[in-house]
This record gives structure tokens, sequence and C-alpha cells, in this order.
């Protein structure tokens, strides 16, 4: 191993660097002052020249696999981000670092899905959990499946295996954590098999002027379905989807189903051993782990709150994986744990940037909570996006601007203020443009709410709401086999190379080196 004899010897030629500027002061300046140090600059290289060279391949298998979906995060959004967190914290935002960004290994992913440029979150999570690339809007079938073709959807030959289920099949545990509802597309790629994401409930199946009883809606996949049914931890929102139009959750809010089904008691009724429900922050962290052996937790009747908005007793996404985690690793074979930050896409539909920012901040606090709890010489946690947004960082702001806010430069066309901050396209339109004697003109946004929660932020063509975006993502990889991770490649890549590192799936893996040819879960 040259490379660690070489990257110690740097270590006593350059020690300067790691007492002067070690790793905490790094990057966590307190001024900007030290942007302008050649010093600076030279040492910081030199550090991280000798963190990479004394960080050898992790070549053990993973017992446990972590994927951590940011919905829509897409690369401008993590730099916003990092810059955004270090502003709140006091530091150089520029310099800060999420807890995704520290890990060794990143790659970049190409979401386009089967039948179109820019993807959405269905046939992403097709290709990001099951392997293959679908159709836009359908979820864990091939796609030979088109839109609405409920009795394609139903074929064997037509349905994928995702993660979870190749996850079981090894004798391991699967669990499912996010902020959106438990039954929304990203999620649903762990569990389900639909011809169309929006058939979350029958109520959803039956509006679309299809039969439910033929077409079973993705709640009922969760309670019903092979790896539903298997799941040891489902967190996240939802209660609509899962009780009858006839009933209502502990908030007051009816449910939705036709069928008269409650399927949050059937879930309970169904399970082996300790099965615990829980609607309430309160409730999650008063549940003990060590008597639990399933666990299901609804805390919205639709998505869960955004954590800036004011909602009632509701769990961090960071909270929600601490609990997961500490019941899925009572498994001793390992286990499998899907966890979406799915609010920072809605946040970007909605041009409400702030908010799109703090909810990858949460994210990020969700992964830190997640190492914290585990060793990376057993567990791989891959943080990935599913698709980009049309989000950009843009303009030449000063060094500590404020990333939500106004740029410090004016437009020098029409040398009114803009926001560093800004979409291609979005709802509102008429907020940012004005007609005046004929001519259409941006409107002053000085005196604007710009920097505000629930700001929207400039954008250009009309939309009811902004659109994803299509430039690749990044994939962070932590743990075993993490430097697979490394280089430019397609989406469907991903839980083929999770397989591998952990001995699970159809593809070749480390336990296993005899090439497979079929996808054959
Ligand atoms: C960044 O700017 C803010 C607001 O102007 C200021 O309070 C803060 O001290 C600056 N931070 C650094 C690290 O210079
Ligand atoms: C839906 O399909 C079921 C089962 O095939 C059938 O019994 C029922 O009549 C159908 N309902 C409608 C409204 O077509
Ligand atoms: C939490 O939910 C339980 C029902 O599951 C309810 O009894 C309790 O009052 C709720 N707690 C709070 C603080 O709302
Ligand atoms: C559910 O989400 C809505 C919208 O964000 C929020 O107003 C409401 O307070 C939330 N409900 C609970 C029980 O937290
Ligand atoms: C924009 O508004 C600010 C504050 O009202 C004003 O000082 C500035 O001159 C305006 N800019 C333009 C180009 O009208
Ligand atoms: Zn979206």
């Amino acid at each position: 191993m040259p490379g660690f004899w070489l990257a110690f010897v740097f270590h006593f030629v350059f020690c300067h660097c790691q007492y002067k500027y070690g790793p905490e002061r790094a990057w966590n300046l307190r001024s900007v002052a030290e942007l302008k140090s050649k010093e600076f600059w030279f040492h910081d290289a030199q550090r991280t020249l000798y963190e990479k060279l004394s960080t050898p391949p992790n070549q053990y298998v993973a017992k446990n696999v972590i994927m951590f979906l940011g919905d829509g995060m897409s690369v401008p959004t993590v730099t916003a981000s990092r810059i955004f967190d270090g502003q709140l914290r006091g530091v150089v935002g520029e310099r800060n670092r999420l807890e995704f960004e520290k890990f060794n290994f990143v790659g970049l992913s190409k979401t386009y899905c089967a039948n179109k440029q820019v993807a959405d979150s269905a046939c992403t999570a097709s290709a990001y959990l099951s392997g293959i690339k679908a159709n836009y809007l359908t979820i864990g079938v091939t796609p030979d499946v088109q839109l609405n073709d409920c009795a394609g959807a139903r074929l064997p030959q037509n349905r994928l295996s995702s993660l979870a289920a190749w996850a079981l099949k090894g004798r391991k545990s699967a669990g499912v954590v996010t902020t959106t509802r438990v039954t929304h597309a990203s999620p649903a790629g762990v569990y389900a098999h639909t011809s169309n994401r929006d058939f979350e409930s029958d109520f959803d199946v039956n509006s679309f002027g299809e039969n439910a009883s033929k077409c079973p809606d993705i709640a009922q996949q969760l309670i019903d379905g092979d790896v539903g049914q298997r799941l040891r931890v489902i967190l996240g929102g939802g209660t609509s989807k899962f009780l009858p139009n006839t009933q209502k959750d502990v908030y007051g809010n009816p449910g939705q189903r036709l069928d008269g089904r409650n399927l949050i008691e059937e879930w309970q009724r169904s399970k082996p051993g300790n099965a615990r429900v829980v609607f309430n922050r309160t409730d999650l962290l008063a549940n003990d782990a060590r008597s639990t052996d399933f666990l299901f937790g609804l805390f919205n009747a639709s998505h869960m709150a955004y954590h800036l908005d004011d909602s009632i007793d509701t769990p961090t996404l960071s909270e929600m994986t601490e609990s997961a985690i500490n019941i899925l690793s009572r498994d001793h074979g390992g286990y499998f744990l899907f966890v979406e930050g799915g609010r920072i896409d809605h946040a970007h539909h909605e041009t409400k940037a702030k908010k799109a920012l703090d909810e990858t901040v949460q994210f990020s606090n969700a992964i830190k909570k997640a190492r914290l709890l585990t060793n990376p010489w057993d567990t791989l946690i891959v943080v990935t996006a599913d698709h980009g947004h049309t989000v950009t960082i843009s303009g030449y702001p000063d060094v500590n601007n404020s990333i939500a806010g106004l740029n410090s430069e004016l437009s020098d066309v029409d040398s009114k203020p803009y926001a560093t901050l800004s979409y291609a396209n979005g709802p509102d339109y008429q907020k940012f443009y004005q007609s005046k004697d004929g001519v259409v003109e941006r409107v002053n946004l000085t005196t604007s709410n710009i920097g505000d929660k629930d700001a929207r932020y400039p954008h250009g063509v009309p939309m009811t709401e902004e659109t994803h975006g299509g430039g690749d993502v990044a994939v962070y990889a932590h743990g075993p086999w993490a430097h697979l991770f490394t280089g430019v490649y397609e989406q469907n890549t991903i839980p083929f190379m999770m397989g591998y590192a952990s001995c699970l799936g159809p593809g070749i893996t480390y336990c296993d080196l005899q090439p497979k040819v079929s996808y054959n879960p």
C-alpha cells in the first residue's frame, strides 16, 4: 500500500497544515479574510490530498445498506444548501460541508427515463431501486408497461423487484422512511408495481376511470404486497390513503378509501410479533425499539409538514431515521433502509427556494444521525437524488452574500436587483414581470419578500408549477465498496452496485463473482 506510506510522509512534511488549518478550522472558517491568503489555499489543498491518499478502498461486505434519496436535490441545490447551512451557523458558507459532502467517493448519475429526457420521481425510482429504467410516471414495472396499463402492470414478467425485495430474499430486514406520503412515488419504488404513480388509493384509481379491483392501489400494495407486508419500519405521512372515507384519523382528517378497509388496523392485526402504530412525535420518541418488531408511523393526513412550517407534534427526518435504524439493527443478518428527504422537490416546484435549502439541511442532518448509529466497515451509505430542478445560482454575488437573498450586484441592463437563486420556469409569473407603457419589464425586487420562507423566487417561462431539470445528479457513497460509485453512469447502475457490495440481487455480487447474464430476481 504505497499510497498510505506516501500519505504518512506527507503528514510530517506538512504537519504545519495539520495544526494550523486542521479540519475543524479549515471547514468552519470564521472570517472571509482567510480566503485571501495564499497560505490557506496551499495548506487546504495539501490536507485534502493527504486525506485522499490515506483513504484505502473498503472491500468488506456490506451487511447493511442505507439509501438516502434527496428528491429533486440537484447539484446547485446542494451547493446553495451548504452555503445556507454555513451562513446560519455563522461560518463562511462557501467553505461549509453538508454531512454527505464529507464522503470520499462521488459520481454522477444520468437520470433520464425510458421515454423522457427529463425524468419524474416514478420512473427514476424504478431505475435506482430496481435497476431498470421505466416509462415516465410508472413505478416498479418494465418499460413494456405504458401509463395507465393496469393489465400490463399485473403481468409477472413486467414486474420489477427492488433492492428491498433483494434484501428480504437475502434474509435481511427492510424499511422505508420519508417526509412525503408513504404512498408517494419514491417510497412506492421500494414495494409497489403500478402503471400510474397517482394510483395511491382506490379512490385515486377510480378517479382515473380504472377498476380498482383490477388495478391495486399503492396503499393496498404496502399492506398486502410481497415486499410491503414484510417491511419492518414504515414512517412518513399519508393517513388518508389508508382509511375509509367514513372514518377520520387522529387529526380529524377523513380517509379516502372507497373499499371500506382500514388498512392501518389491518396492518397491525396481520403482523406476527409486536407491531406498533404511532401518529405523532411524542409516541415515536417514546417507543422502545427493543420491544418493537414492526413499526408503522403516519404523521400527517398527507405529506409531512415542511420543517420550517408549524405542525402538530411532527418528528424530524433525523428522528425517524434513528427510530428506523434502532429497529432494523436488531436483525443480526443486516438490513436495507430507504430514507427520502421528499419535500426538497415540493419546495422547488413552488419556487420556494429557502424551504428547499432548509429541507436539504434536514436531509443532511438525518445522514449525520445514520453515520453516528452505524459502522462504516459494515454499512454502506449511498446518498443521491432522483432528478434535478431548474434552480440556478447566478450573477456574481460577493463571498458571504446571503445565498437566499438578493444578489450584491444589479442587472447591468435594467439596473434592478435580482435574486442569486432563480428558476428557469415556475408559477406566479406576474409577480416578477409587469407591463408599463406596453413594455414588459422586471419588477423591482428591493422591497419584495425574497429571503422569507414562503417567498417565491424569480423565474422565466410561466408554468403552473416549476418543472424538474434534466442535469445529472451526484451520488455520494461511504462504507464498503463506496469506491464503485465514482464516474459517470446510468442511474439504473446504482442498485447493482449496492447489490454487489451487499451480496444481494440478480446481478454479479462480491460473494458470487460468476457473471449472471439475465435479470432474474
Ligand atoms: C457574513 O455576513 C454577515 C452579514 O453581513 C455577517 O454578519 C457575518 O459576520 C459574515 N460572516 C463572515 C464569516 O464573515
Ligand atoms: C371491477 O372488476 C371486478 C372484478 O373483475 C368486477 O367484479 C366488477 O364488476 C368491476 N367493476 C366495474 C365498475 O366495472
Ligand atoms: C399522540 O397520538 C396519540 C394517539 O396515537 C394520542 O393519544 C396522543 O394524545 C397524541 N399526543 C399528542 C401530544 O398529540
Ligand atoms: C399536516 O401538514 C399540514 C400542511 O403542511 C400542516 O398544516 C398540518 O399542521 C400538518 N398536520 C400535523 C398533524 O402535523
Ligand atoms: C428599486 O427600488 C429601490 C427602493 O425603492 C430604489 O432605491 C431603486 O432606485 C429602484 N431601482 C430602480 C432601477 O428603479
Ligand atoms: Zn417533483
